[in-house]
């Protein structure tokens, strides 16, 4: 099965603050996962680049194989109804 989110060298920089450092990660469909990591580690802005809120300076990522750069109004479909 693809992954339900997989995201490969995804970078953010806020100015000269790199909020994101190539995160590499990758979570199965049914799989719970704990994603987790002190105060400004940049969960937030993660899951703001996989939400389309903002957009990663380098690397990609998906949603049920769906690029969210590529295919922004797909993924956020997808995310919201995965069947
Ligand atoms: N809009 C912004 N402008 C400038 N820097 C930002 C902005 N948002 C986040 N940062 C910086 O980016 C880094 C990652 O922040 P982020 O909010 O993603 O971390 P977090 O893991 O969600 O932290 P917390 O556990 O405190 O919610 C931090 O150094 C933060 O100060
Ligand atoms: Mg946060």
């Amino acid at each position: 099965m693809d992954a339900a989110i997989k995201t490969s060298d995804l970078t953010k920089f806020y100015g000269e603050v790199r909020a994101i450092d190539h995160l590499a990660l990758e979570v199965e469909g049914g799989e719970i996962f704990g994603f987790l990591g002190p105060n400004g580690a940049g969960k937030t802005t993660t899951i703001r680049i996989l939400t389309g809120v903002i957009k990663p300076d380098l690397g990609s990522a998906s949603i049920m194989s769906c690029d969210i750069l590529k295919k922004p109004l797909k993924a956020k479909q997808v995310m919201g109804d995965p069947a």
